[in-house]
């Protein structure tokens, strides 16, 4: 009898130890708390998994909260061989980010690297990019931020053809300056005054700028011209303090050129003065800033010859202040494929007209630094 009570006893606290094991096992305190504290740095539960079963919580918990890692970490792709590569990247917004940054890691390259081409990189050149042979001097043309992965190749074939920096060879790559001008254009279809038309983006036949209205007569050589309004205050504000200044006024010569207007532009200069003349000082249909009602060839008031006035020589120094820049300089030829205008002033903004007055740089190049990204 008193043997049965005590093998009793005995299995009351083996079946308690087995049931207490088995309740921290389940509950398991200390898996908890580290949950807890990913859970708190912000981890999604299935990142959380992944780190706890990688026991990569303590190097997780050193760093703050990191996107990339996250969105790696719930991937069914994580690599833990590539951790301490992951932990390094930017997050960019890409399709199969976990898995092509496994096939680059694999490739050869490292962290810097991979960043580069990730910021560069849009869904559609990662993937052909991932096709590329390994090169190892990536980041000599990446590391600028307005660097275009689709065009890595031309970047390559562009330094061996000109002996220029890196840095450039991708600004000019970009604006388009290797191929002729008007091969591949891009379509603008949005109005704004920071907009670029060039001889590499072009409008199509029916753009209309917004806000377009007539140029009073006090301020244009005839009742004809148009403008966007933002524009035309501007300008009346410019030709009012330039006549303060010099005792001249400045007209509007021609402000907007519609898609036709700007056709017969080109075909009277072609007629008088032939192709070559026509094809530099007039862009073709679609790719004029006129068609823009951003741009005036200013005409001055004391002449009917503009270079040398009184008037462009204080436009020079003061045009930016009321947000119009210089668009073809004589130094810019080769980069905006327009030869030397004096008159052709284009309205950017007060800020933007600042900038490019301050450091001496085409709007296409600008645009590629700046505004392009
Ligand atoms: N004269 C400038 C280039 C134009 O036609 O737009
Ligand atoms: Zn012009």
């Amino acid at each position: 009898m008193k043997k049965k009570r005590k093998l009793n006893k005995k299995a009351i606290i083996i079946v308690s130890i087995i049931l207490i094991i088995l309740l921290i096992e389940i509950i398991n305190p200390i898996k908890l708390y580290n949950k807890h504290q990913l859970r708190e740095l912000n981890y999604s539960n299935s990142s959380i998994d992944t780190i706890l079963e990688n026991n990569l919580k303590d190097e997780v918990l050193e760093i703050e909260y990191n996107k990339t890692l996250d969105t790696i970490f719930s991937s069914s792709d994580f690599n833990k061989n590539n951790y301490s590569i992951y932990k390094d990247l930017e997050y960019y917004d890409l399709e199969n980010y976990t898995k092509n940054i496994n096939e680059l890691i694999k490739k050869g390259y490292v962290a810097t690297d991979i960043n580069y081409i990730l910021r560069s990189a849009t869904n559609e050149s990662l993937k052909e990019f991932l096709d590329h042979e390994y090169v190892s001097d990536i980041s000599s043309f990446l590391q600028y931020d307005f660097a275009i992965l689709e065009n890595y190749d031309r970047y390559v074939a562009y330094k061996e053809e000109n002996n220029i920096e890196n840095e450039l060879v991708v600004v000019y790559v970009n604006i388009g300056l290797d191929r002729d001008f008007y091969t591949d254009p891009e379509t603008v279809t949005t109005f704004s005054t920071d907009m670029l038309v060039n001889k590499y983006n072009g409008l199509e036949e029916d753009f209309v700028p917004d806000d377009l209205i007539s140029v009073p007569e006090d301020y244009a050589i005839d009742s004809e011209q148009q403008l966007n309004e933002t524009v035309f205050e501007a300008f009346k504000k410019m030709s009012d303090d330039c006549k303060s200044n010099t005792s001249y006024k400045l007209l509007v010569r021609s402000g907007y050129r519609s898609y036709e207007s700007q056709q017969e532009t080109y075909d009277l200069y072609f007629d008088a003065y032939g192709k070559n003349y026509a094809e530099s000082y007039v862009a073709h249909p679609g790719f004029s800033e006129h068609q823009t009602g951003l741009a005036i060839d200013i005409k001055a008031e004391s002449s009917n010859v503009f270079a040398g006035t009184e008037e462009s020589i204080w436009l020079m120094e003061n045009a930016y202040r009321y947000g119009f820049i210089l668009r073809y300089k004589k130094e810019y030829e080769n980069i905006t494929g327009v030869s030397y205008e004096s008159w052709h002033y284009r309205y950017v903004g007060e800020e933007i007209a600042k900038e490019i007055h301050e450091s001496d740089m085409t709007y296409d190049e600008y645009y590629i630094r700046f505004l392009s990204k």
